[in-house]
């Protein structure tokens, strides 16, 4: 690409977010130039485009937390342009201009290898929600979880990370037990990701008991607040808890007694700092775990005009699985 030659990106601004024609000069600082090809939505996209706080640390920004592309050009000598780069979270879309565009100027340490069995759709289509899924995962082997222990509940399941997090369980030999809110209407989706039994949602959605009948061996939840609380409540002596998200809230509304009386783990996951070699790892392992067939069956491919909608959509709890932005459609 020349300097002067223009491409599409998403910006968002104090009033509004637009696909707009933009130049390499309006990339900002970094050392690295990306072709990107994929980008994603996930919750945090979604946050971003609507102007919900928390996200973008100024304005205006190219919204993205995922890229996959080759690279341009850089200054490290660890890159030669054409090869093969992802990057989920480090700041991409919140504190620098992200990957809802044709190029992204990065840091090239940021950048990871793409696993040479996934293709580049399907690793924007894992992105950050199945990168996330992997870190649970791990934390919980880490933990020293086994399928022996017992189920393994997952909220939010018919969501991104949630839907992951299913298929990774279910191929490791857990039983797995899904909380969605469309227990009906994704019933046969989350039951071919692997789901042994479907909840409703609002069996953990509303107050409950401090401690209820132990249920679970563990939970990887991305939906926080009351749902957690219930969550840790029907833990097993001894049971774990990845918590990733807050889609029903970032409150914990609950007691300390799932900790004391039955020596409960709270395990809390950040993939956005996630360090290079924890990256690396969970790349690894889902190039090793994750069943392509139920990834492409997950997984939905959209224009970047079809972006702002994708992003009210998913806050209103109406995208199903992944959505991969296609940036040159
Ligand atoms: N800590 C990290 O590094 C990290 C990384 C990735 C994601 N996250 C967070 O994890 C959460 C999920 O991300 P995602 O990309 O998977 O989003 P997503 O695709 O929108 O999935 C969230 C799911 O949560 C459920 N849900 C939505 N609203 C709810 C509500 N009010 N009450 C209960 N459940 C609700 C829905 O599943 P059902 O329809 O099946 O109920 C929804 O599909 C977000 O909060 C995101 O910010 C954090």
């Amino acid at each position: 690409m020349s300097a002067t030659e223009s491409f599409s990106a998403w910006w968002v601004s104090e009033q509004s977010s637009d696909l707009r024609s933009t130049h390499r000069d309006e990339l900002g600082p970094g050392d690295t130039l990306v072709r990107v090809e994929f980008s994603g939505i996930n919750y945090k996209d979604g946050l971003a485009l609507q102007h919900k706080p928390g996200v973008l640390r100024g304005y205006p920004m190219i919204p993205g937390i995922d890229l996959v592309g080759f690279i341009e050009e850089s200054e490290l000598d660890q890159w030669q342009p054409g090869e093969r780069v992802l990057l989920n979270g480090s700041g991409l879309g919140e504190t620098h201009n992200g990957g809802l565009a044709q190029y992204a100027r990065v840091a090239g340490s940021d950048l990871i290898t793409v696993p040479q069995q996934i293709s580049n759709f399907r690793a924007a289509a894992i992105g950050t929600a199945g990168f996330t899924a992997m870190l649970s995962v791990l934390a919980l082997e880490d933990a020293g979880l086994t399928p022996e222990a017992g189920p393994v509940l997952v909220t939010g399941a018919a969501g991104g990370v949630g839907s992951i997090a299913i298929t990774l369980l279910s191929g490791l030999g857990y039983e797995v037990v899904a909380a969605s809110g469309r227990a009906d209407s994704a019933s046969s989706y989350l039951t071919e990701l692997g789901a042994r039994r479907i909840i409703p949602r609002t069996d953990l959605s509303e107050p409950g008991r401090p401690l209820q009948s132990q249920e679970f061996a563990a939970v990887v939840d991305s939906v926080g607040s009351h749902t957690l609380v219930n969550a840790l409540a029907r833990l097993n002596y001894g049971g774990l808890a990845t918590v990733c998200g807050l889609a029903q809230g970032p409150d914990l509304p609950g007691t300390v007694l799932p900790f004391i009386l039955r020596g409960v783990h709270l395990i809390g996951i950040n993939s956005v700092y996630a360090p290079r070699a924890l990256r690396e790892r969970a790349w690894k392992r889902l190039a090793r775990d994750l069943n392509l067939d139920h990834l492409d069956s997950l997984t939905r491919s959209i224009p970047m005009s079809e972006v702002g909608d994708a992003g009210a959509r998913i806050l209103a709890g109406e995208l199903r699985g992944r959505t991969v932005v296609d940036v040159d459609a």
